[in-house]
């Protein structure tokens, strides 16, 4: 099955897809901008004053997150680097939408995890690796803020190798630190780029010093350099060389410091990301293994995003090619709804600019308008029946019952729900008669449905305390079990939006109590889409 197209495979080898990994405040979105810059795809000074404005402009769509001032929704950018295709996917670092976050992962063939230096490995770096390591994408390391009074390096590769069970390589290493911040040294190259504060790191003038043992580093340094010796020896003492086949198999990470906001140390990252990084990889397509270079069109929907721009009320399904080359126009097969659809008009985004994509490759993202057709952990071929995997949902801790205040609007509550828990905004349970549960993994998913249900939807809701406090998926040995459990248990059961049986327990131990009643019965806390149980 494997290509005669040699274009084709140019193309795909091309192709770097990835996203960046933080702890909310870590430095994400300065990152991602100074990416951008790099790449030419957004014209903006690097300059702090004023940043948050400027990312509202690019990056955020919605009104909740300009509110919040935090990036809600996921979006996507592409843009060329060295002769290279460069897709940016861009996730939430809020962690009550860490679900849209791992989603987004599925997508992905690499990531960039950011650490701030001060504070180290936190509570949602941790769950965000983890993740990653469910497909061992591989990682890049920056820690950033190193303008900042921060803790000792080595102290922060220790604590990355002991929490996160990652060999850590650095590939720079920084000279001084907060005010005494030089720069740092490229253990790679055996090279310095001089780092003055202020300086505009994009002309491409700095001093370049070469070798550690450069006195001209004694003469510009003559505080630090000591210390910087005595670290690098201690760190290469102890750490492996960088293994491309241990990064690739995500065991192992190179390490860069930096400081996203001086635009410093980026562009290391961004090198790694082009000569390290994988292009996009082969991918279990449910009944076989498919290739990236595969000649016909193949991939999956990761993400929903409905009314993106409230003046368009449109749906946007954000789809990973993994084969094949998009052309516009193309017929396709919609393989869960078993019937043919155009795609008449993908796009690509560029910060806030929608823009007609004309071609796409394995690793490239394509955003597909349509009303509801398309939901997530779809996949649509040139007419193979494949099912990609590895779409995550998680059992929600937290839930409310919804009912509208307004009796007659009922209709447009169960629209409004049905399509929010398609797009993945929130998961959204019916039983027998009728209710409607919402489940939720971070709070702030309720605020958001509940906002957006009004204006979207004009519809206020209610929301209500459930005595439900977690869920599990179902599967049966056998038909007689099946038809049992469901007599017996009909009042604590639901569907979800795709019709999976759910079981909704009022407590742990209430789920126990069933779970031993049933020994035979499985009960689920993932599932992922495209799995039925
Ligand atoms: P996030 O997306 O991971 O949440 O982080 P974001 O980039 O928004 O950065 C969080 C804060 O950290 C911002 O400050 C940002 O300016 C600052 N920051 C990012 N990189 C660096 C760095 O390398 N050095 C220093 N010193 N600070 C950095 P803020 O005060 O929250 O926002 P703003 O007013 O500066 O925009």
């Amino acid at each position: 099955m494997v290509t005669l197209d040699p274009q084709l495979a140019k193309d795909v080898q091309k192709r770097r897809t990835f996203a960046i990994i933080a702890h909310p405040d870590a430095g994400k979105t300065t990152l991602t901008e100074k990416l951008l810059l790099f790449g030419g795809a957004i014209q903006m000074a690097g300059a702090v004053k004023g940043r948050k404005a400027a990312r509202h402009a690019t990056s955020d769509w919605m009104q909740v997150e300009q509110q919040r001032g935090i990036s809600v929704t996921s979006s996507v950018m592409q843009f060329e680097y060295e002769g290279h295709v460069i897709n940016l996917l861009d996730t939430p670092g809020h962690e009550d939408f860490s679900e849209d976050t791992y989603r987004v992962l599925t997508a992905v063939d690499a990531a960039v995890m950011v650490i701030d230096a001060a504070k180290g490995v936190e509570a949602q770096t941790i769950k965000l690796l983890e993740v990653c390591r469910l497909r061992n994408t591989p990682i890049i390391t920056f820690i950033n803020k190193m303008d900042r009074e921060v803790r000792d390096p080595i102290d922060l590769l220790s604590e990355i190798e002991e929490i996160l069970k990652l060999e850590c390589v650095p590939i720079t290493w920084p000279i001084g630190m907060g005010k005494t911040f030089r720069g740092v040294f490229s253990l790679k190259e055996n090279h310095l780029v001089r780092f003055t504060p202020g300086e505009d790191r994009l002309s491409g003038k700095q001093e370049l010093i070469e070798g550690l043992d450069n006195p001209r580093l004694d003469e510009l340094f003559p505080m630090e350099m000591g210390y910087v010796r005595e670290s690098i020896e201690l760190v290469q003492g102890v750490t492996n060389p960088f293994s491309l086949e241990k990064f690739l198999a995500g065991e192992q990470s190179p390490v860069f410091f930096g400081s996203g906001v001086n635009n410093f140390g980026v562009k290391d990252v961004l090198e790694a990301l082009v000569q390290w990084a994988p292009s996009p990889r082969s991918r279990d397509g449910g009944v076989r293994v498919v290739e990236p270079t595969e000649k016909p069109f193949t991939g999956f929907v990761f993400k929903i995003q409905a009314n993106m721009d409230p003046k368009h009320r449109d749906r946007i399904a954000f789809f990973r090619v993994c084969s094949g080359r998009y052309t516009p126009g193309m017929k396709v097969r919609h393989l869960r709804e078993d019937r043919e659809m155009k795609i008449p008009n993908a796009l690509t985004f560029m910060a806030n600019d929608r823009i007609s994509m004309t071609d796409a490759v394995a690793g490239d993202i394509i955003g597909i308008y349509n009303h509801g057709q398309l939901h997530i952990g779809d996949t649509l071929t040139e007419g193979e029946k494949l099912g990609f995997t590895g779409i995550p949902y998680f059992a929600p801790e937290l839930f409310r019952a919804a009912r509208p205040k307004d009796p007659f609007k009922a209709k447009q509550l169960h629209k409004g729900l049905k399509e929010l828990g398609e797009e993945g905004a929130i998961q959204v349970f019916e039983n027998d008669m009728g209710h409607l549960f919402l489940g939720a993994v971070g709070f702030l998913q309720f605020e958001i449905v509940a906002q957006r249900l009004a204006t979207e939807y004009k519809v206020d809701a209610i929301y209500e305390n459930t005595d439900v406090s977690t869920a599990r998926w179902l599967s049966f040995p056998d038909e007689d079990t099946q038809k049992r459990f469901i007599d017996e248990q009909a009042a604590r059961l639901a569907k979800d939006a795709d019709g999976n049986l759910v079981y909704l327990a009022t407590s742990i131990y209430n789920l126990q109590t069933t779970q031993k009643h049933w020994p035979d019965v499985q009960f689920h806390t993932t599932r992922e889409k495209n799995q039925t149980f």
